[in-house]
């Protein structure tokens, strides 16, 4: 990347085409501005930051470098250059886990992160995923009370199965979420052998303007493959980086793990009317209703030369789309766009794009200006727009191509209900019909080994009743297992 101020246009830091350095996204012209106007939040969080530590989440993790190949035509659906037939892209991947600090093992339980960075020629376009379809929360407001319950305790600074279990259990929402964890998912035998989803709704556009909901799927081509509670056991003290160490020697003997690429696709539409709603993050689009669209494969075929400069200092975001594509009113996924760039700018400094590993391929002609760190600069280019000295700025104003309507009144509060829309439903279906008899048997025995382990009351009984609600024989059962044992 080269800041180009010659460039015919201005772009976002990740160096897409930027609608507007004049006006910023409201609802309505008079209304309140938007939280996910990526444009005005990156400008203004950039102005704060000018005179001058672990991810947050996810900290312990590795990856590699790629290529995403387009085999199928999914023109009809987006204009997204790097998503038309045939098209080749660099990338990059990072797998992690969500709780642990940077030296913990591998292979405790938890959900895995499943993050991709795409170097198109339209800037850079990041899925930031995990290895479940589903998520714990559905706003925002409670990603970092979640967090904090899967850390540590204040005063001790020891992790708490009484914690996890009591904030799950009064988030009646996390129920499908806490289901695939418990099952063989929360421990997968490498990173090789897992799925990854973009779990949120997306959108994407074409050509003609027309606009559908997506939800991205990421299938191994190895097969998946758990292990179970005792061997992770072992292998988390044995070793550690088990899951660093087996991709990185994966590559490096030639064994090139990849993953098919589909999505399901709404029109846009149906969203209004569909059953669930479809921007609800804890659940999924059964098939039947909207089956996979192959899309293409990508496979991973080089280490990072610098684990530090390339894994450690690489800044996925959901906030990095390109045209063609776009976010949803999901609110996990609107809060996610502010707090990605923003821990970035924090945890890696002010120009963290400028890193070569985060460097768009695409020029970038963006109003940024010093703050720690700057390399790339603009000479003695005007720094500010509108200029009188030819230096582009952009000035669209009118709908976006990537947005949808909106209205009422401001309030705080859950989603608006859809006719099938509840906490508990797709969990059960997925312990009662989708798990087989050995699985749950199997989630069964690691729940009341989780509980075991210093859960305490009023907490149990909650967790009782919780799993009751998703499936009443595997509520009894984990009850009755437990007071047995106890
Ligand atoms: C409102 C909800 C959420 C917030 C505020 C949030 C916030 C964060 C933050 C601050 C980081 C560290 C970023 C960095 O320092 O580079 C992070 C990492 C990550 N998050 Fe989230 N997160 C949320 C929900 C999710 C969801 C729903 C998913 C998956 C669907 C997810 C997947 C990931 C992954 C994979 C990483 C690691 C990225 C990497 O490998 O660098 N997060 N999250």
């Amino acid at each position: 990347m080269t800041v180009d101020p010659n460039h015919s246009h201005s772009t976002t830091e990740s160096g897409a085409p930027r609608e507007s350095d004049q006006h910023s996204l409201s609802v309505g012209a008079d209304g309140p501005l938007l939280l996910h106007d990526v444009a005005l939040v990156e400008k203004l969080a950039r102005f704060d930051r000018e005179r001058v530590p672990e991810r947050s989440p996810h900290a312990k993790g590795s990856g590699a470098f790629g290529e995403f190949t387009v085999t199928q035509d999914v023109s009809q659906y987006t204009k997204a250059k790097f998503l038309q037939p045939g098209a080749t892209t660099r990338m990059l991947a990072r797998f992690s886990t969500v709780a642990g600090e940077l030296g913990s093992p591998d292979t405790w339980r938890d959900v895995r992160g499943f993050a991709l960075k795409f170097y198109t020629e339209e800037g850079n376009f990041d899925m930031v995923g995990n290895n479940t379809p589903v998520f714990f929360v559905r706003d925002p407001m409670k990603f970092p009370d979640f967090i904090h319950s899967q850390k540590r305790m204040p005063d001790t600074g020891l992790r708490s199965n009484n914690m996890q279990w009591d904030f799950w259990s009064l988030s009646p929402e996390s129920a499908h979420q806490v289901a695939y964890l418990m099952g063989e998912r929360g421990l997968p035998r490498t990173w090789r052998n897992m799925n990854g989803y973009s779990s949120h709704t997306y959108s994407w556009n074409n050509a003609a303007g027309e606009q559908f909901w997506v939800k991205w799927h990421f299938h191994t081509r190895q097969g998946i493959e758990n292990i179970s509670n005792d061997e992770a056991a072992k292998l988390a003290g044995d070793d550690a980086d088990f899951h660093r160490r087996d991709l990185f020697e994966a590559i490096e003997r030639g064994e090139f793990p990849s993953w098919k690429v589909s999505v399901q696709v709404m029109p846009y539409a149906d969203a209004k009317t569909y059953r669930f709603n479809p921007f609800d993050l804890t659940k999924v689009w059964p098939h039947a209703d909207y089956p996979l669209v192959e899309v293409g494969e990508f496979v991973l075929n080089e280490n990072p030369a610098n684990h530090f400069a390339q894994i450690e200092q690489a800044a996925f975001s959901p906030s990095n789309t390109v045209p063609g594509t776009g976010v949803s009113p999901d609110k996990m996924l609107l809060g996610r766009v502010f707090s990605y760039p923003d821990a970035q700018r924090n945890r890696i400094g002010t120009n963290y794009n400028q890193l070569p590993v985060n460097q768009p391929i695409s020029p970038v002609n963006d109003y940024g200006k010093e703050g720690s760190m700057q390399y790339h600069h603009s000479g003695n280019a005007p720094v500010y727009s509108p200029n009188s000295y030819g230096r582009a700025y952009q000035a669209e104003q009118g709908p976006v191509d990537n947005g949808w309507e909106s209205d009422g009144a401001m309030v705080r509060s859950a989603y608006s209900l859809h006719a099938e829309d509840d906490d508990f439903g797709q969990a059960h279906t997925l312990v009662r019909d989708v798990y087989t008899d050995e699985q749950r048997a199997a989630l069964v025995e690691t729940v009341v080994g989780s509980l075991r382990a210093g859960v305490e009351e009023p907490v149990l009984t909650n967790v009782f009743t919780y799993w009751k609600n998703i499936d009443q024989q595997v509520g009894e059962q984990i009850e009755q297992q437990y007071r047995a044992q106890a």
